[in-house]
């Protein structure tokens, strides 16, 4: 087979039967199949079928109980299902023309592309389904960041957001994705070394419903965004550096209400490191947390850094006058040594599996 149009559906009831009649219309008949990869909870399902049974290409439904991954996660899914040349992925609500299709077809037979974007940033291509100024500017700032964080990987992609393109099947690393979210082209051309060619479109209006998008989607794209560039240990160093200047705000904050300066210091320690737990939590071992409760955690991470903050002013003390290392440098030591800890310390017995 040569495509298998791939749709993520959730909740779309009132627009199924729309959009096949529309992809029925422009794909090589023979030769294509609509694949709904669907988490719905309202009646989409049983519209998929009906709709299924009038059509004249194949169509098939995943249904998932436990969606992993959401919308990401169910496009990894029907690459999984799928045998063709060529997998096309697009949004259920017709917000992507369909008639797009043939031309994303066509530009990856005449070139060498692993990728066809349609993308609405490049010549000719608009954004007009955004609705409103916010989401323009949120979706241009995003998009800044994430080709100035991958300036070789997406160098030819304007719209690496974008949930409308096709994918040669051969060029997907299964393995090596980790889907989640909602940015699955992002996913796959940072892990990936693919070739992209793309196509202007026009994003249009919702054909019916509401989208699906949401803060919580901000925030896991940014997440997304950090751990595709970096590991764990940049992310643990990152929350740790933030730590240590809140530290230091807490503490000239709680001196110039007169609070003595010890005390100052031990408050901001204590909130500083109750902090860093719960970043640490969300953001660098999030998928490590199963088996133990959190107040164990908690109790191992709070009693490992409030100790190592003990120790750490006479070890360097120690180092200063047993050695003959310039203070400055011992510091530095210290403090680097102190996050190596740190870090294995978290990784190998706080979030031990
Ligand atoms: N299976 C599944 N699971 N499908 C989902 C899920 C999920 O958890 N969440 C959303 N979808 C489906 C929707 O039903 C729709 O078909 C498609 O994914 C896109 O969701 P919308 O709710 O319409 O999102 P949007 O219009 O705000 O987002 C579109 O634009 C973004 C760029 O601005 C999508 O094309 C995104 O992929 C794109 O990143
Ligand atoms: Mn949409």
């Amino acid at each position: 087979m040569r495509v298998s149009v791939i749709v993520p559906t959730f909740n779309e009831e009132p627009n199924v039967e729309a959009l096949v009649r529309r992809v029925e219309d422009v794909v090589p008949v023979d030769d294509a199949e609509i694949v709904f990869v669907d988490d719905s909870t309202d009646g989409t399902p049983e519209e998929i079928e009906r709709v299924a049974a009038t059509s004249s290409i194949p169509v098939r439904m995943i249904h998932r109980d436990d969606p992993v991954g959401g919308l990401s996660g169910a496009v990894v899914a029907g690459f999984q299902s799928s045998t063709a040349d060529w997998c096309l992925v697009m949004d259920g609500d017709l917000q992507h023309p369909p008639e797009m299709i043939p031309v994303l077809l066509e530009t990856g037979a005449q070139t060498q592309a692993d990728v066809v974007v349609a993308s609405r940033y490049v010549g000719g291509g608009r954004a007009d389904g955004l609705s409103g100024w916010v989401r323009h500017l949120v979706s241009r700032g995003s998009i800044a960041l994430a080709r100035s964080m991958f300036p070789v990987r997406l160098r030819d992609c304007t719209d690496p957001m974008t949930g409308f393109f096709a994918i040669r099947r051969s060029s997907i690393d299964m393995d090596a994705l980790r889907p989640r979210g909602f940015k699955i082209l992002l996913e796959l051309l940072t892990r990936n070394r693919l070739k992209v060619v793309e196509e202007p479109f026009v994003f249009g209006e919702r054909h019916a419903g509401d989208s699906k998008a949401n803060v919580r989607q901000g925030m896991d794209y940014l997440h997304q965004l950090a751990s595709l560039r970096f590991g764990r240990m940049s992310r643990f160093a990152v929350i740790g550096a933030t730590g240590a200047v809140l530290n230091l705000a807490i503490m000239a904050g709680l001196m110039s209400l007169g609070v003595v300066y010890v005390w100052a210091a031990v408050v901001a320690a204590l909130v500083t490191i109750t902090g860093n737990f719960l970043l640490q939590e969300r953001f660098v071992f999030r998928d490590l947390r199963e088996g133990r409760s959190v107040w164990r955690r908690f109790a191992e991470s709070f009693s490992f850094n409030a100790t190592e903050a003990a120790v750490r002013l006479p070890f360097l003390v120690w180092i200063v006058e047993a050695t003959t290392v310039p203070a400055v440098l011992a510091q530095a030591v210290t403090i680097a040594v102190a996050f190596l800890l740190r870090f294995v310390f978290h990784a190998r017995v706080v979030y031990r599996q």
